[in-house]
């Protein structure tokens, strides 16, 4: 069958990215515009901010891509964008361009759900591998979830957080442990920092609470984080360990690391069992996992032990295809460019969104 080229916009949170990818999986070219230092600066993204920046940088993102590509809009099969959920006036960025460059150039648009890209990403160049159904468990700074993805546009949330998204919770314990961040090229955040510390920790030394253990809430498959990044806290304030102490840092981290990642495989469990249920003995294919924190090695190391258990593999795609990016909302393209689920040059963002 004919090769697809599909061009993908993303600008939800505070990546202006764009992508061309071919229906065999091969990336064309790519172009990401971080805003990491910028929102850095101010503790949190600044939604005002964002937005500007997207305007200044979404029509150079999109030249520089076709550009490295060698191709024109007309070479295109379609244009798929972000459509939510996300940032409101961040979304219209994206998709304002991409429907006036469809619509101009008569190409088929296609709104991209934020989520179902990230839980797509992982069929890029995978197809035999990552086949329907799976389970695909979502952990970075935006998203804490686990979802049954039974088709293109066919999702069973499982679990989701109730408080905190786990790269909050790493970004807030290294706060709270006065660990300087190392700037990831990859996916702002205090993440990298905190594993990089733990490395040298006794993760014995500070016995955490697993979050959502006792009998009320043991039975759920929700995340929650905050209780565990309150408990660090209290810690201190109790002077249970000094930040300026390399060793108690490392100690604390290495238990925060280990308990969040307990907490993780716990509910992960749970996730899988009602998966099965969901699903009545149609086998899992595979454990996705995406997202900033799928980077990290001590819980990919949980998870990977995890899937062992449960018969399946992990698959995790490149820690650049976990975090926001272009080339994910391409491939969903793709996808559904595949089923025929195109959208009209009419289409407006959408805030929320639930998958
Ligand atoms: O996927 P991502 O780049 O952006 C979104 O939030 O969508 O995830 C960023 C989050 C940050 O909280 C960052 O601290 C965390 O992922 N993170 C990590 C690691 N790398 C990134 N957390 C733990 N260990 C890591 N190696
Ligand atoms: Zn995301």
């Amino acid at each position: 069958s004919q090769v697809l080229r599909v061009l993908g916009l993303e600008s939800s949170c505070d990546d202006t990215a764009a992508a061309i990818v071919t229906s065999s999986g091969e990336i064309l070219s790519e172009t990401n515009r971080h805003q990491h230092a910028i929102h850095s600066q101010h503790g949190g993204i600044v939604p005002g901010l964002a937005a500007n920046h997207h305007l200044m940088n979404m029509p150079l993102v999109v030249h520089e891509t076709l550009k490295a590509a060698g191709l024109q809009i007309s070479d295109l099969d379609a244009i798929a964008v972000t459509r939510g959920p996300g940032l409101p006036a961040s979304l219209a960025v994206c998709v304002s361009a991409g429907k006036t460059l469809a619509a101009v150039h008569e190409k088929p648009l296609i709104g991209v759900h934020h989520m179902e890209a990230h839980a797509l990403m992982a069929r890029m160049g995978a197809e035999d591998k990552v086949q329907f159904p799976y389970l695909c468990l979502l952990i970075s700074g935006g998203h804490t979830l686990t979802l049954v993805v039974h088709d293109v546009n066919e999702y069973t949330m499982i679990g989701t957080t109730r408080d905190d998204s786990i790269g909050e919770a790493f970004d807030k314990v290294a706060r709270e442990l006065q660990i300087p961040w190392i700037d990831a090229q990859i996916g702002g955040g205090a993440g990298p920092a905190l594993e990089q510390c733990a490395l040298a920790g006794d993760r014995t030394r500070f016995p955490l609470p697993v979050p959502m253990d006792k009998a009320d809430s043991a039975g759920s498959p929700d995340f929650s984080f905050s209780g565990l990044k309150t408990h660090i806290k209290r810690m201190r304030e109790q002077a249970l360990f000094d930040p300026l102490c390399a060793q108690d840092q490392a100690d604390v981290a290495a238990a925060f690391q280990m308990t969040a990642a307990k907490h993780l495989r716990k509910k992960t469990v749970l996730a899988f069992r009602r998966a099965r249920e969901l699903l009545q003995g149609q086998p899992l294919s595979c454990l996705v996992a995406s997202g900033g924190v799928a980077s990290n090695l001590a819980v990919r190391q949980v998870l990977a032990g995890l899937a062992a258990k449960e018969g399946v593999e992990l698959v995790c795609p490149p820690p650049s295809l976990c975090t926001d990016n272009g080339v994910m909302i391409a491939w969903a393209g793709i996808e559904r460019l595949r089923r025929g689920l195109l959208d009209p040059y009419t289409i407006d963002f959408i805030q929320r969104w639930p998958l």
